[in-house]
């Protein structure tokens, strides 16, 4: 393939990460309290302070050419109890916002990416009807305070990994398991995400909103017999129950069956561009052994692939999979929110970068319009469920560190490169 290859002019290069993973002390959000109560959690403690280390951060960011950030804001920090907005928050964050503009960095917001305040996890969360007004509450008065910075906007990021985590496989916050919740959760989170497009798009007409949605690339291992067939059902199960359910009823505005029924008021066609997530590919394989992920192995790696530290395989060819199938469905803009790889020895990062934009070369060569790619991460932080063990950034940090120094990887020299020559160069 050739290698001088000239993305569109405007294309987007920026870099995202979410508030919880790299703000710290995030104390009055139900994740600070699920860590501090769960033994086999890692807490997110300080995280690298970027609350107080904002300025440094974008500084770096300018000088690596950064054009755009994906930030989050943190609606636990901002309504620390109900009704109640904390003011000297709202100040920081319109702080950080007007250093970014200071460094000719354009900002793509999130407004929710996972977390909720405490007060109202107690009170049920997203299985809670009211959880939809609540949400609305605080998008308006974000909208309000923040509506003249952003370009870009994401009401949500990824709703449908935060409600299989947290209600169907118990492995986020509130850690149930109970189809018949995820049911409400899912619609109770369709229902915030047509709000919160309207109440954005009533402060300005032109705004660009989308959703950010996770999409690995599902492939099947191949078996043959009835092995072949269990995986090829379960792939296509998977693949209804998680993204084309949701997919279809934002693009209808009417609730898919497997979470609900009748219409949603302004849901239908509620995204101005589409944001997709992409690691990895996965590759289901059937095996007795794993009965408790209903018989599927699915870190199956086929011989010769490469994986990250995660244990993900490294497949470049899957974003054009997947890109192709969001513009058939939806056929909107798309921009890729997130795309990014745990390598702490920064081994294999920048091939990473490179071999993933080849292929979203190949989609605008195919009229795909894809707008822009934001790299995960812009810098080390707090994962999930590893904590500071996965390591995604341009920028490492190391934890331990009283200093919380902060040092490019090599990886990052790569990027800037590519930014500075709006593509890849040989
Ligand atoms: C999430 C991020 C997370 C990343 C790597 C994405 O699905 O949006 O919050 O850090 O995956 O695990």
């Amino acid at each position: 393939m050739n290698d001088d290859l000239k993305f569109p002019d405007g294309f987007i290069w920026g870099s995202a990460t979410s508030g919880h993973q790299i703000e710290g002390h995030n104390k009055h959000s139900n994740w600070w309290h699920w860590e501090l109560a769960t033994e086999t959690q890692p807490n997110s403690g300080k995280a690298v302070d970027y609350w107080n280390r904002f300025e440094e951060d974008h500084a770096l960011m300018a000088e690596m050419g950064l054009q755009a950030f994906r930030i989050g804001i943190e609606w636990a920090r901002i309504e620390p109890r109900q009704g109640e907005f904390d003011l000297e928050a709202v100040a920081r964050y319109r702080e950080i916002f007007q250093s970014l503009e200071k460094h000719g960095i354009k900002i793509c917001l999130t407004l929710h990416h996972w977390v909720v305040p405490q007060w109202a996890a107690e009170k049920g969360g997203w299985r809670n009807s009211e959880m939809v007004d609540w949400f609305q509450e605080y998008v308006r008065f974000a909208v309000q305070q923040f509506g003249e910075f952003p370009f870009q906007w994401i009401t949500l990021n990824e709703p449908m990994v935060a409600a299989l985590a947290g209600y169907l496989s118990g492995d986020f916050p509130p850690g149930r398991r109970n189809y018949f919740e995820l049911r409400k959760v899912v619609k109770n989170m369709l229902k915030a995400h047509a709000g919160a497009y309207r109440i954005i798009h009533d402060f300005d007409a032109e705004a660009m909103v989308g959703i950010a949605m996770a999409y690995p690339d599902l492939q099947t291992w191949g078996s043959r017999g009835f092995a072949g067939w269990y995986e090829r059902t379960v792939a296509a199960l998977g693949k209804r129950f998680v993204f084309q359910a949701w997919d279809e009823s934002v693009r209808t505005g009417k609730l898919h069956p497997l979470y609900g029924s009748g219409s949603v008021q302004g849901l239908e066609n509620s995204v101005d561009f589409c944001g997709v997530n992409y690691y990895f590919r996965m590759t289901l394989r059937f095996s007795l052994k794993h009965w408790k992920t209903w018989f599927i192995d699915q870190e199956a790696t086929p011989a010769g692939v490469d994986k990250n530290d995660f244990g993900w395989q490294i497949w470049p060819e899957g974003i054009r999979t997947i890109l192709s199938c969001v513009w058939n469905r939806f056929g909107k803009p798309i921009v890729i929110t997130e795309n990014g790889i745990a390598d702490r020895a920064d081994e294999k990062r920048a091939a990473y970068i490179t071999e993933h934009l080849k292929q979203i070369f190949q989609c605008l060569e195919n009229g795909i319009p894809v707008l822009g790619y934001y790299h995960w991460s812009f810098i080390d932080n707090f994962e999930w469920k590893e904590g500071f063990d996965m390591q995604f950034g341009l920028v490492e940090v190391d934890p331990e560190d009283p200093e919380l120094k902060r040092r490019p990887r090599k990886s990052s020299e790569t990027y800037s490169r590519i930014i500075k020559n709006n593509g890849l160069c040989p």
